[in-house]
């Protein structure tokens, strides 16, 4: 089955026994099949040290099963009871500026703390044995939202053996950091603090040591936890990640786990000036990242059936919106539709976020929306299990994007990485292709178009990687601020982007910044391979490439740099690469992709789309489906050949706002 369903947190109604009753019967009504408990639990497990009771927890789990509902169970980690850091003060934070924190909140907890991990390492056990073989359980959802750091004395003294495990020596350290400058060569890893904005806070090299040190630690606390579960119980594992998260590095979690799940809150009607399309590409790109990942289903694992309460506006979900934004995860590779949360909180922090239930106890319009989602979600269970198979990928890496977003210059305004990522994405989309969002790891033999959108960071082997995948055919599109550091992000010697002279025929030379708001002008090269006419405007960041073997495709047409090449494309072995030396509009990267399909015989999933109608294609079992959604805000003839195949979801030849057709094929 499609999962459908999300958190549901009892407790906050424990004395009330009708609620449970009431909720039950609304969740068959809507279709319900899936919750995800125990989340923030704990103190109602372990209300003393020592003390479990899990009589709360174990009546619920038996009524679901009852009642044919499956269960992620949580692991309580993500909040702690206050009597243990009353009595392990250790377990609280210290924040960068090392003030010590106290009791509150949650997602706040020490990481390197032995005390708090054999408290997490009990429960955890504890809950396995207890309900790793209950038959309403399906999956553990590992803590929650894994995040932030913690500087205190224990984290200090694990990242300097972490450092040292990483060194020769520390003149190793020294030389790779570049700590000549300023002075600030340290003489053993014990000196050295954590970044901090009371000291160190513009040491390039250390911070990105510290961010990569963070996921190790959270990596590894996690690891306890699911070695924990593990003991009793061979239930697939995961944990919810977020939204572009920059304090982890995600891509180093997903060994650890069974299956990937995220948390997604897209801001529709408000987000990127009200938008929609936009708002749609950029949550599919997320989407995207999480599937490829390791190439298979993913789940939603949160969203939000109404408004959110944590936005600038709680703006409500328009007709429509809910059930297309949950099935965009599905086109997406989602094998469920998940939200946070079932019912609305009667106090606290969240008690307006929206829900599937409210207190009213009335249908609503959230419960009606809910019910034909559902009934759509059950129509796709043979969609379970394939997974889209993209030819293009776009390398995205979270430590490549803390060096440049960490970097003084060349823009402290604003390197507008992600809206460049989106465009590119966006050119992909509109061209009728699914994309892979991947990490400079992963294998890139699938793919016929590579894309390295502001890859700032080459980690070691990457530029050997991108010359034999163009050298063997692919086509490879790199653009402005590529290949300029290392992994301490330190400055490659010789010719940037590093490793790709040859295979781009070019080198970067000068890097502009523009003012906000100003933009250059593109003058098309008359007869240019790509066939492209049009003028585009570019903006924030141009580089001028010194050009060897290269062929230019359009010039900058205004500044001192008029005339001289802003994309190039050029011939390497048996494939070929584009330079894009400025971030370009989005235009652009609609004709260049569709110039690329169509010059190298690329089969689009859809041809001819208009802004803000997207086509997805997931394969497996012998079948392709393909998904039609509608972001545009208007009425959309579908072309016959785009209708071909047997209908699964959608009537008509006209795709509505907010509409999604699913064929088989
Ligand atoms: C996150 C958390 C949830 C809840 C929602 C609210 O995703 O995991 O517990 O706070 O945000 O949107
Ligand atoms: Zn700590």
């Amino acid at each position: 089955m499609m999962l459908f369903g999300g958190d549901y947190n009892p407790e906050q109604w424990i004395d009330d026994k009708n609620v449970l009753d009431e909720d039950i019967r609304r969740f068959h009504e809507m279709g319900i099949n899936t919750v995800s408990v125990n989340i923030f639990s704990w103190s109602f497990l372990e209300p003393e040290e020592g003390r479990y009771d899990f009589s709360f927890l174990s009546s619920l789990l038996d009524r679901l099963y009852e009642e044919g509902i499956s269960v992620n169970l949580a692991t309580p980690s993500g909040a702690r009871p206050k009597w243990l850091s009353d009595k392990y003060p250790e377990v609280l934070r210290v924040r960068e500026d090392r003030t010590k924190m106290i009791f509150g909140e949650r997602h706040n907890h020490c990481y390197t703390s032995p005390v708090y991990r054999e408290k997490v390492r009990l429960i955890d056990e504890a809950l396995s044995k207890e309900f790793g073989h209950h038959k309403a359980v399906i999956a553990w959802h590992i803590s929650n939202e894994y995040g932030g750091e913690c500087h205190c004395p224990l984290c200090q003294e694990a990242f300097h053996r972490w450092l040292e495990g990483r060194y020769d020596s520390i003149s190793d350290l020294n030389r790779k950091w570049n700590n000549a400058f300023w002075s600030h060569i340290y003489d053993s890893f014990d000196s050295i603090d954590s970044p901090s904005s009371i000291g160190e806070s513009k040491n390039p090299a250390l911070s990105l040591e510290w961010k990569r040190f963070v996921t190790h630690q959270t990596v590894d606390f996690m690891n306890e936890e699911i070695k924990a579960v593990r003991k009793y119980s061979d239930l697939p594992v995961t944990t919810n990640m977020m939204y572009d998260y920059l304090g982890l590095d995600y891509q180093a979690f997903s060994d650890s786990l069974d299956f990937i799940s995220w948390d997604n809150y897209p801001a529709w009607g408000t987000g990127f000036d009200g938008d929609d399309v936009l708002v749609a590409a950029d949550n599919a790109m997320e989407h995207d990242y999480y599937r490829a990942m390791k190439d298979k289903p993913f789940i939603l694992m949160e969203s939000c059936p109404e408004a959110t309460n944590w936005q600038p506006l709680s703006h409500l979900k328009r007709h429509g919106v809910m059930e297309a934004a949950s099935l965009e995860a599905v086109a997406h590779g989602s094998d469920g539709v998940l939200f946070f949360q079932m019912r609305h909180g009667r106090g606290g922090y969240e008690k307006f976020h929206g829900a599937l239930l409210d207190s009213s106890g009335c249908e609503t319009r959230t419960i009606r929306e809910a019910r034909t989602l559902g009934n759509k979600l059950t129509a796709l269970k043979d969609v379970i299990g394939t997974v889209n198979k993209p030819v293009a990928g776009i390398i995205r890496d979270t430590e490549s994007r803390w060096a440049m977003e960490g970097s003084a210059g060349p823009r402290n305004k604003g390197l507008h990485y992600r809206d460049n990522l989106r465009r590119v994405y966006l050119g992909l989309r509109s061209s009728g292709l699914d994309a892979d969002v991947i990490g400079p790891e992963h294998d890139f033999s699938a793919y016929r178009i590579l894309v390295v959108p502001m890859l700032y960071m080459f980690r070691a082997g990457l530029a050997e990687r991108l010359e034999s995948f163009t050298a063997d055919g692919g086509i490879l599109v790199v653009t402005h601020w590529s290949g300029v550091v290392d992994e301490y992000d330190s400055i490659y010697p010789g010719k940037t982007p590093y490793g790709l002279s040859e295979v781009l025929g070019l080198r970067r030379a000068e890097i502009d910044a523009l003012q906000d708001g100003a933009e250059n002008v593109t003058i098309p090269v008359a007869g240019n391979g790509l066939g492209l006419r049009k003028n585009y405007t570019c903006s924030v960041l141009s580089e001028i490439p010194e050009v060897y073997s290269a062929e230019p495709i359009l010039l900058y047409g205004n500044d001192f740099y008029k005339g001289l090449p802003v994309v190039t494309e050029h011939d390497y072995k048996k494939g070929r690469s584009y330079y894009i030396a400025s971030m370009m509009e989005e235009d652009f990267y609609h004709d260049l992709f569709s110039s690329l399909i169509e010059k190298n015989g690329i089969e689009p999933i859809a041809k001819a789309l208009p802004r803000g109608v997207f086509a997805s294609e997931r394969i497996g079992n012998g079948k392709r489906y393909i998904f039609l959604q509608n972001f545009s805000g208007n009425d959309v003839l579908l072309s016959s050949s785009l209708l071909n195949g047997k209908r699964i979801i959608g009537d008509g030849d006209i795709l509505k706002p907010y509409d999604t057709f699913v064929f088989e094929r």
